[in-house]
C-alpha cells in the first residue's frame, strides 16, 4: 500500500472542486486542511468537503502538512510556492509554474536547495488522449515527425466569467500564459524539448464587455495581445504551426495534429485527459481511431456539464493525477513526471513565444528538459483506488 500524504490546499476557488473530487481516484493523497487569502471562501471550502480551515500563515506552519497544494491564481504561485518551500514542504502548483522565468528559476533553485520536490500542472499529458499519442509515435508508426500544426481559439471568457479581467491583464493576461501550458507540455511530451521560437501578434479589441454578473454590461481594457501566431522549432528539428488566440467565434480545426514522413496524427485535446487518436497513413484512406476510454486515465468520467471551466460534458478528467504521482516519486524517491524542469521550460517557451511575438525577433529557448517518460497503464494502477 502506498503511503497516504497529507495535504493541504492554499486557494479555495473553482478549480479546488476538481482536486477534492480526484481523492476519489487516487490513493495516495489525502487534503487535510485548506486556506485561503480569503478566509470566507476557505471556510466554505472546508465546511463542504469536511476539512479544516487555517489561515494562510497557520497551514504553511501546520506540522502535518506534507505538501502544500497550490491552486491561487497565477501571479500568486511564485510566491505561495516559494513560501511552502521556505517553510519545508513539498510543493505542487496550477499551471503556470510562475508569470516570469526569473521567478520559475528561483523556485527550482530553492527546491534543489532544500531538496523538495517541486511539481505542477498541467497533468492532463498523463492522460489517455496524450500516452496513447506518445505509443503510437514512439513506435514509429507516422515515421520521423516534419511539422504540425496546433490551435486553441475562442472569442475569450468574459461572455460566460463574471471576473474576466485577469484574462486580459498586462503581466499575466492572453492566451500563451492561459492555454499554452496544455499545449506546450503536451507537445514537449510527444516531440522532447523546443529550441526556438519566432512569432506574431493580432491585436484584438481595446475594450470587452462582461456578459454576467453584478458587473455585467461593463466595460474592461484589454491590456495584452489577445491573438499569438507562432512557429516553434523543436530539439528534433520538428516545426509546430501554434495559434493561441481570444479572438475567434468559431473554428473546425483539430486540437493538433502531427504530420510524420510515413503519415498523419491527429491528437485529442490536450486540456482534458481523454478523447481519441486518430491515424492516417495513405491519401485518401479513411482515418483510424484509436479510443482511450478503456484506458485507465481516459475513461470517461464527467457526463453533465458542470460549471466548471474547461470541462465539456462528456469527457476524461483527472488532474490530480500530477500530484498522485509526484506523492508517489517521493515515497520511492524517484523523478515525477510533473516535475520543475518540465514546468519552466514549458514557462520559457510561454514567455519566449510572447516576446518574440511581440517584438518579432526570434527567441532561443533557454532551458531544456527531458522528454518525460510513457506512463504505462501498470505504473498508473499503483495509484487508483
Ligand atoms: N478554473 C478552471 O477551470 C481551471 C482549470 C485548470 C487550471 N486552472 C488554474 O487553477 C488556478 C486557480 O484557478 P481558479 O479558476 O480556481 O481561480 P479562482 O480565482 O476561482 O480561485 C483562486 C483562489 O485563490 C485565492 N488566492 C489568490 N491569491 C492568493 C494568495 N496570495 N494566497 C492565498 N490565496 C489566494 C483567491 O482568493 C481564490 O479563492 C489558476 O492557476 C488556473 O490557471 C483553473
Amino acid at each position: 500500500m502506498n503511503k497516504i500524504f497529507k495535504v493541504g490546499l492554499i486557494g479555495c476557488g473553482h478549480i479546488a472542486e476538481t482536486y477534492f473530487r480526484s481523492q476519489k481516484y487516487f490513493n495516495n493523497i489525502k487534503i487535510i486542511k485548506c486556506a485561503d487569502i480569503n478566509n470566507k471562501a476557505a471556510k466554505k471550502c472546508a465546511s463542504e468537503y469536511g476539512v479544516k480551515s487555517l489561515r494562510v500563515n497557520e497551514i504553511l506552519r501546520d506540522e502535518e502538512v506534507e505538501i502544500i497544494l497550490n491552486l491561487t491564481i497565477p501571479k500568486a504561485h511564485y510566491e505561495i510556492a516559494e513560501k511552502a518551500l521556505l517553510h519545508n514542504k513539498h510543493v505542487y502548483s496550477e499551471k503556470p509554474l510562475a508569470i516570469n522565468l526569473k521567478d520559475g528559476k528561483e523556485l527550482l533553485k530553492l527546491s534543489k536547495k532544500k531538496k523538495l520536490y517541486i511539481g505542477n500542472a498541467p497533468d492532463t499529458f498523463l492522460g489517455g488522449g496524450n500516452q496513447k499519442s506518445k505509443e503510437l509515435i514512439e513506435k514509429n508508426i507516422i515515421g520521423k515527425i516534419n511539422f504540425g500544426n496546433a490551435i486553441f481559439a475562442f472569442p475569450g471568457i468574459q461572455s460566460y466569467h463574471p471576473n474576466p479581467e485577469p484574462w486580459f491583464a498586462k503581466k499575466e493576461g492572453g492566451p500563451v500564459i492561459d492555454m499554452g501550458p496544455y499545449y506546450l507540455t503536451a507537445l514537449v511530451n510527444l516531440l522532447g524539448p523546443a529550441k526556438k521560437v519566432s512569432g506574431r501578434i493580432i491585436r484584438g479589441v481595446n475594450y470587452r464587455t462582461i456578459g454576467i454578473g453584478p458587473k455585467k454590461g461593463k466595460n474592461f481594457k484589454v491590456k495584452c495581445p489577445t491573438t499569438y501566431l507562432s512557429t516553434i522549432i523543436f530539439e528534433s528539428n520538428t516545426v509546430i504551426r501554434l495559434t493561441l488566440s481570444f479572438d475567434v467565434m468559431a473554428h473546425q480545426r483539430n486540437h493538433i495534429e502531427l504530420y510524420g514522413r510515413k503519415g498523419s496524427l491527429v491528437i485529442p485535446d490536450p486540456n482534458m485527459f481523454g478523447g481519441s487518436v486518430y491515424l492516417c497513413k495513405k491519401l485518401g484512406d479513411k482515418w483510424k481511431e484509436f479510443k482511450t476510454t478503456k484506458m485507465s486515465l481516459g475513461k470517461i468520467n464527467i457526463k453533465t456539464q458542470s460549471s466548471r471551466a474547461n470541462e465539456s460534458p462528456t469527457n476524461a478528467n483527472y488532474r490530480g493525477a500530477g500530484l498522485s504521482e509526484m506523492a508517489y516519486c517521493i515515497e520511492k524517491r524517484k523523478k515525477h513526471r510533473c516535475n520543475g524542469e518540465l514546468s519552466l521550460h514549458v514557462l520559457d517557451i510561454i514567455e519566449s513565444t510572447m516576446k518574440a511575438s511581440i517584438s518579432g525577433i526570434p527567441q532561443k529557448i533557454k532551458t531544456k528538459c527531458k522528454k518525460p517518460n510513457k506512463l504505462t497503464e501498470q505504473e498508473i494502477k499503483k495509484l487508483l483506488i
